[in-house]
């Protein structure tokens, strides 16, 4: 490691030490996700479980809670649920990342985790150059630069980032999120023996690629799984215009579900869909773990939307990590379940069967908190409509007739406006919802749909409530967490 790193390193640790007990006195800290010391955390990186361990780097910026040169924070974890906060994996101390070292993955090879990431370069002008880079680690907390493995091919802005490296038949392969020289969002194959020398295979995916028209003027962070017997493409694009109940967040992240074939290298795949319906989520990414199973997680934030406004910049830190979620791909559908595993953080159960909620707000005893689990589960099929009313803050709302979930909240940004996204769902069977200080999960249907955001209620307030209209008996269950 040069100098440069080490000075770099011992400046965010400094940080990390000046802030911690501001940070920690916010009471929209969260208590049971992934959040940043200090400063600004984006997306997952390098996720990864290696010798039993999972691995989760961070896109984090440790001096400010804006976007700039990125450090990759690290943590690791057992099971998914408890973490501890590693040392810093990577610096943007080399003149091949000196303006950030970008998002990118891991990989085990050799019995050493290797990642793979982008080195962002500005010029004195602020013209962009990008490197794709490889670091290395023996222990899997000390990791070693190996410098630069992948230049920017011919065809393509400075736009190229996000390597996401997986094995197939024997091969090494490297999905890059892109702007072609037309300025369109793109998918870019590469190939390799050794992770160091790559072999550029063109685009699998992008817009006005089949079957996409205009889609989009950048494609960040793809991510290419088998999931079963399907190649899914995980891809977040932006330039993509509302379309109804659609595409209403500056930025998405969706998949699409498809065939990769790689003796020709074509992906035939079909439309896209968001992968979640609300108002922060980006930058997914996945990894299959020892027992099989493809977990995801999203980075609980937007960029450039709102990021000005959430109340813990006062506090020195803004954003966090989705719970992680295990992927199947079910009728050519995506469904996403939190992990098992996090049935470890509940504390106590509360149970209230055959419950016929009226027009009245009815609370429950033992299920309001800040940190709560909520199950719904309808007895028979669900007709009519019932609102959940959180802290008085934000609402989830399901209308039989119209078929519409949907997540409504005040603004942070004007605290006054209500601001609400949906999705269709023909039969609402059930909700489980995760609440922590500042966060909403929702997952629709065991997975079929999820709705993520922030949310930023009066920190005394932590009531819960029903109602409902015509909506037939239902089935409550709390845990505090
Ligand atoms: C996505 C992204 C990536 C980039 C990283 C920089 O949020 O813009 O494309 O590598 O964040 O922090």
């Amino acid at each position: 490691m040069n100098d440069r790193n080490r000075e770099l390193i011992a400046l965010a640790n400094a940080e990390v030490e000046a802030y911690k007990s501001k940070v920690e006195q916010d009471p929209y800290r969260l208590t049971y996700h992934i959040m940043p010391p200090v400063g600004l955390l984006n997306d997952p990186n390098g996720f990864i479980q290696y010798r039993g361990t999972y691995h989760l780097f961070y896109q984090w910026n440790p001096f400010a809670t804006e976007h700039g040169a990125k450090f990759w924070g690290h943590y690791t974890s057992k099971d998914l649920v408890h973490w501890q906060h590693e040392k810093i994996a990577l610096a943007p101390g080399d003149w091949f990342d000196k303006n950030g070292c970008y998002s990118g993955s891991a990989v085990e090879h050799d019995g050493k985790i290797k990642l793979i990431y982008t080195g962002n370069v500005k010029d004195k002008d602020g013209n962009r150059e990008t490197y794709q880079c490889l670091a290395v680690s023996e222990n899997g907390v000390d990791f070693e630069k190996q410098g630069v493995v992948v230049e920017l091919p011919d065809g393509y802005t400075a736009h190229f980032r996000d390597p996401k490296v997986w094995q197939h038949n024997g091969s090494w392969y490297m999905v890059i999120g892109a702007q072609s020289k037309d300025l369109t969002g793109k998918a870019v194959l590469l190939r390799s023996t050794d992770l160091k020398t790559w072999e550029h295979l063109g685009p699998i995916a992008g817009a006005h690629m089949e079957p996409f028209a205009d889609f989009g003027y950048m494609w960040e962070c793809p991510d290419l799984f088998e999931l079963d017997g399907r190649d899914v493409l995980i891809f977040s694009p932006q330039g993509i215009e509302p379309e109804g109940i659609k595409y209403n967040n500056l930025y998405q992240a969706g998949y699409v579900v498809g065939d990769m074939d790689y003796e020709t290298v074509r992906y035939k795949h079909g439309s896209f869909v968001e992968m979640d319906r609300g108002f922060e989520f980006y930058a997914p990414q996945t990894t299959l773990d020892e027992k099989g199973r493809r977990i995801l997680f999203g980075w609980l934030g937007i960029p450039e939307e709102r990021e000005g406004d959430h109340p813990t910049l006062k506090h020195n830190w803004i954003h966090a990590m989705t719970l992680p979620r295990e992927l199947r791909l079910i009728d050519g559908k995506l469904i996403q379940k939190p992990v098992e595993e996090l049935k470890q953080l509940r504390k106590t159960e509360t149970v209230y069967e055959n419950v016929r909620l009226t027009e009245e707000p009815e609370a429950f005893a033992g299920i309001e908190g800040k940190a709560l689990e909520l199950f719904v589960e309808a007895k028979q099929r669900l007709s009519g409509s019932f609102t959940i009313n959180i802290r008085n803050h934000v609402t989830v709302h399901f209308n039989d007739e119209k078929q519409l979930l949907s997540l409504k909240r005040i603004s942070f940004v004007d605290h006054a406006s209500v601001e609400e996204r949906h999705c269709f769902l023909k039969e609402l069977k059930n909700l489980r919802v995760f609440l922590d200080a500042s966060s909403i999960e929702l997952f629709a249907n065991d997975g079929e749909e999820v709705f993520t955001a922030r949310m930023y209620p009066d920190p005394q307030d932590v009531s819960v409530t029903f109602v409902g209209k015509g909506t037939g008996f239902l089935r409550l269950t709390g845990y505090q967490l």
